[in-house]
């Protein structure tokens, strides 16, 4: 066997010592991906971590996926492979500045997207992904003011799909803003028959050139619905790994970036920190763990259950 196979060998040979549940977002590796009891998008892990009897969690994604598992599951032990992958969403909504913008903004509903610290959970009425965003959205009445936070491209889009005014904190994801609607024009003049995907964090340029908007999961699933064979894919490229599973006859392509060309320029360089050796070594050494005061998680998980009793 080569060393990576014995490397999954050893995770498998753990899992089951420690009863440890290995849960991956769509962005990880494909190596990561392939030793994961489940893989999911944000809101799917969420529910997922919410629902398992493990003892430990293994968050194969990034710190505020890690952090909201262990804010469902206080008793459970939620390893990280790597506590340096950060998210440039969750970077870019500090809580104290936070907040100052809610305090600004007297009266509104705080909606929060899951790409968020538990400080700023803690500081919101409720939480949504970007697969329950519209439906979050939609269930506060029509007349009540709403500050959305942190994603600028989502919150744009969802005031285009709902119509509802609301108030955006000015965040960005470093890795869906960099896609080149230059490029992606050009490539669709080569590939006429190509579907656009798109991840509803990318700036709205881009989004005016999908076909299909969606969270990393029903970008998933329109692989297979559609009657297309050839996709260009403008969101983390992890996720085509599971597309070639699960429609192998069909054709991907990356998305690409401005600037020189460039395969890797679209991978999330905080998701990918993660490696299949640091899932293996978090479970052997039993760090890094994800700690958290009782107080703040407390506060944290109220938003989060609201978003959960509506998904
Ligand atoms: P999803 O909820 O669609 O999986 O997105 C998570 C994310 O980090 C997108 O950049
Ligand atoms: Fe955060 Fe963007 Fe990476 Fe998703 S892709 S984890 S939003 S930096």
């Amino acid at each position: 066997p080569t060393p990576r196979i014995e490397l999954a060998d050893k995770i498998e040979h753990l899992k089951k010592e420690l009863n440890a549940v290995i849960l991956a977002h769509y962005y990880q590796e494909p190596e990561i991906q392939d030793v994961a009891d489940f893989i999911g998008d944000s809101l799917q892990l969420a529910q997922k971590a919410k629902g398992t009897d493990a003892d430990v969690i293994v968050f194969c994604g990034v710190h505020f996926m890690a952090e909201t598992a262990k804010i469902l599951n206080p008793d459970k032990k939620v390893l990280l492979p790597d506590l340096q992958a950060g998210c440039s969403l969750a970077d870019s909504c500090p809580a104290d500045k936070f907040k100052e913008f809610i305090e600004q903004h007297p009266g509104h509903v705080v909606v929060s997207y899951i790409n968020t610290t538990a400080a700023v959970k803690a500081l919101s009425d409720i939480i949504c992904t970007s697969s329950n965003a519209e439906k979050i959205i939609r269930s506060i009445p029509e007349d009540q003011p709403i500050i959305f936070a942190p994603d600028r491209h989502l919150g744009s889009y969802l005031i285009r799909k709902t119509g509802r005014d609301m108030v955006l904190w000015p965040g960005t994801c470093m890795v869906h803003t960099l896609f080149s609607e230059r490029k992606i024009r050009q490539l669709k003049i080569r590939y006429p028959d190509a579907e656009v995907l798109a991840h509803p964090e990318c700036e709205e340029r881009v989004l005016q050139l999908a076909d299909y908007i969606g969270s990393t999961a029903k970008l998933l699933a329109r692989v297979k619905e559609s009657p297309a064979q050839r996709f260009i894919v403008a969101t983390e490229p992890g996720i085509i790994h599971q597309m070639q599973i699960l429609a192998p006859e069909k054709t991907y392509i990356r998305a690409p970036t401005e600037g020189a060309a460039c395969e890797a320029c679209s991978e999330c360089p905080h998701m990918r920190l993660n490696t299949l050796e640091k899932v293996y070594q978090c479970m052997l050494n039993g760090y890094p763990e994800i700690q958290m005061e009782e107080e703040l998680r407390v506060r944290a998980l109220r938003p989060i259950e609201r978003m959960l009793e509506l998904s």
